[in-house]
C-alpha cells in the first residue's frame, strides 16, 4: 500500500488525474464528499487531501509515503524528505514585489510582508539587507498598498494580481513548480513501488 498526501485544490486534482491514468485510481476521490481518507485496497493506494502547506509535514513524519508539494513550500519549510521529481506544472516564482511607484530607501530597514518568512530572511541575509518581517496569511498584495510594508515576498503566477493593483516584480528569488516528495524510510522500504510510479509519471509527462 502506498499512502499519498495530495494538496487540496487544483494542483491536487491534476495530480490525482495523473495517478488515476497510471492505474492508481480511487473513484470516491472525485465524488462530492467530506471524507478525508480514500483507500483502494485492490490497487494498493490510499490518498489523503490536506492543505498544500501541510503535505510535507505528513510526508516528513511518515504519515504519508509520498506527496506532491510546491517548491515554494519546500524552500520555506525545508522538510527532511527526498525531492524525487519535478512534475513541471503549478509553475510560479517567489518574488519581491511592490507598488510601481515605490522607491527603496536603502538607509532604512525594509518592511517585508510575506507568507514566506524563511525565504525572505534568507534572501535578504544573502544581500546583507536589514529587514523587518510582517507575517501575513493571505492577500499579501494589500500590504504595500496600505503602507503596512515596503515590499512583499510572495508567489507570482500569472502576474494578474500585481498588475491589477499597480504593482510589479522587482526581483525573482526562486522558481517553483510541483514536486513529488517521499518520506526517507518509505523510499527505502517501498522503493520498487515508488520508482514504478515515477517511471509511469515520467512516461505520461
Ligand atoms: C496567490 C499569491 C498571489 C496570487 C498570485 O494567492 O499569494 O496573491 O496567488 O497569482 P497571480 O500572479 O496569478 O495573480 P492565493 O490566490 O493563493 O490567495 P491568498 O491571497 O489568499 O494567499
Amino acid at each position: 500500500m502506498i499512502n499519498v498526501a495530495l494538496p487540496k485544490g487544483r494542483l491536487g486534482d491534476s495530480v490525482y488525474a495523473l495517478f488515476d491514468k497510471l492505474g492508481y485510481s480511487c473513484p470516491e476521490m472525485t465524488e462530492n464528499t467530506r471524507k478525508l481518507v480514500f483507500t483502494n485496497e485492490e490497487k494498493g493506494v490510499s490518498y489523503v487531501l490536506v492543505k498544500p502547506s501541510d503535505v510535507a509535514v505528513y510526508v516528513e513524519r511518515g504519515a504519508a509515503d509520498i506527496g506532491v508539494v510546491g517548491k515554494d513550500v519546500i524552500l520555506e519549510t525545508e522538510p527532511d524528505v527526498y525531492e524525487l521529481y519535478d512534475l513541471g506544472f503549478g509553475k510560479c516564482a517567489l518574488a519581491v514585489a511592490s507598488r510601481n511607484d515605490w522607491v527603496d530607501d536603502t538607509r532604512l530597514p525594509l518592511r517585508v510582508a510575506t507568507k514566506y518568512p524563511h525565504v525572505a530572511q534568507k534572501y535578504y541575509a544573502s544581500i546583507n539587507r536589514d529587514i523587518e518581517i510582517i507575517k501575513l496569511n493571505g492577500s499579501i498584495e494589500l500590504a504595500p498598498i496600505l503602507d503596512l510594508s515596503d515590499v512583499i515576498v510572495d508567489i507570482v503566477e500569472t502576474g494578474k494580481t500585481l498588475k491589477e493593483n499597480n504593482m510589479g516584480v522587482f526581483t525573482r528569488i526562486a522558481e517553483s513548480s510541483a514536486r513529488l516528495i517521499a518520506n526517507k524510510s518509505s523510499y527505502q522500504f517501498k522503493k520498487a513501488e515508488i520508482e514504478n510510479l515515477i517511471s509511469g509519471v515520467e512516461a505520461l509527462i
